[in-house]
């Protein structure tokens, strides 16, 4: 609450006049010296405290520059996200094209932009909404909620922060406190499906009108800067059936929220996101790609460049894998690293930078020879 102007300090405003008028004629020298001094002490103490206040709630919004945000130049991210993201170019195009629109019209009243991306476990949905995150707001960490944490109604506190006097009210909100601190965010509503129906209604405000205030503070925390995505692992089946029979993405997405309605979401709800996506199983020679990709990271963390994995070693690792398709390429990086650790000792010992690795028939090991 901001602190209002109490009758005290007036009183002690009009002692401050009166005592200074006594002080300025002579009278009582000791008596009103001291009371103009507590007097102005007191109003000081008070003009400071209704400062820190207001410094406090300072409006988020005032950080956001919305000038900033049109001028970005979205459409320069696709090439690299579909680097890294494998097997979903039309869903990078496509979400990349709706968020340089959402871009294009910042302002303090919507987010930039709410996307629902459904598919089977482990095809990318939350890697492609963090790496978003890298491109749109450099510098600032998502905001990643796993909504199966959020089962209870009484969770709605949680995300938006528990009322002053209950426990944990001076962390505030999951969702806003974040947002408060830096409204630069990207917000990853992880399993959406499985939040309590209560927790997603309160999300209508923030997506509707781009704020919303901390219960715990009253701090109106602002979404403007803000892109959601929420990650669906349900209703796969029957967006499987529209993708293949239309190729128009606005009649896709008006299906689809049709479909996604029968699995449970409320029709008010999906009206708020801007576009839904299907991320689906991925293919052969994607998970062999992500494999690579996957392979050249874990040895570059050890300082070692892999300028060559022979298809042995590829093959190997996809063969592993199969074991746990149904958790897409989830566990992919540890069955690499599982499979070439080992090897990465012997390579650090005899100093190489880069390698080229190939499987030992043999043994199953994988061979490292130095790389020019
Ligand atoms: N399409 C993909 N391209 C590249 N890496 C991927 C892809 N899908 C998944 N991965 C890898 O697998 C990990 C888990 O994927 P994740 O995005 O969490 O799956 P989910 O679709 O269940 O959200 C990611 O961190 C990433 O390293
Ligand atoms: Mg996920």
């Amino acid at each position: 609450m901001t602190p209002s102007l109490h009758p005290l300090y007036l009183i002690l405003a009009a002692v401050f006049v009166v005592t200074g008028l006594y002080f300025l004629h002579d009278r009582a020298p000791i008596l009103m010296p001291c009371l103009l001094a507590a007097s102005l002490i007191a109003i000081a103490v008070r003009a400071w405290l209704i400062a820190r206040e207001r410094r406090r709630r300072r409006d988020s919004r005032a950080v956001i520059d919305f000038e900033a945000l049109r001028q970005k130049d979205a459409a320069g991210w696709a090439d690299w996200l579909k680097l890294n993201v494998r097997g979903h170019d039309a869903v990078v195009e496509r979400l990349i094209e709706r968020l340089q629109q959402n871009l294009m019209v910042a302002s303090p009243h919507r987010t930039l932009g709410a996307f629902l991306l459904v598919g089977p476990t482990g095809t990318g949905k939350t890697f492609l909404a963090e790496l978003l995150a890298k491109v749109l707001h450099p510098g600032t960490d998502p905001v990643v909620l796993r909504m199966n944490q959020y089962k209870d109604h009484q969770d709605v506190f949680t995300l938006l922060g528990p009322p002053p006097g209950q426990p944990g009210y001076e962390v505030g909100g999951a969702l806003t406190r974040p947002v408060l601190d830096n409204p630069h965010r990207v917000i990853i509503l992880d399993e959406f499906e499985k939040c309590h129906p209560d927790v997603k209604h309160c999300l209508y405000d923030v997506l509707d009108r781009g704020q919303c205030s901390e219960k715990s503070s009253g701090r109106t925390a602002h979404f403007g800067a803000c892109a959601f995505f929420a990650t669906c692992n349900g209703g796969v089946e029957s967006l499987r059936g529209i993708w293949a029979d239309t190729k128009d993405p606005a009649v896709r997405a008006a299906r689809a929220r049709d479909a996604m309605a029968r699995e449970g979401f409320e029709k008010a709800l999906l009206a708020r996101f801007d576009d839904i996506f299907l991320m689906d199983q991925l293919k052969a020679v994607d998970i062999a790609e992500i494999a690579c990709l996957q392979l050249a990271k874990h040895w570059r963390q050890y300082g070692i460049e892999v300028s060559y994995a022979s298809p042995e070693v590829i093959a190997e690792a996809l063969q592993r894998n199969r074991e746990f398709q149904e958790y897409g390429v989830r566990q992919l990086a540890r069955l690499i690293q599982d499979l070439t650790t080992p090897s990465i000792e012997a390579a650090r010992k005899s100093g190489a930078r880069r390698v080229r690795l190939d499987l030992d028939a043999a043994t199953g090991r994988v061979l490292v020879t130095e790389a020019p």
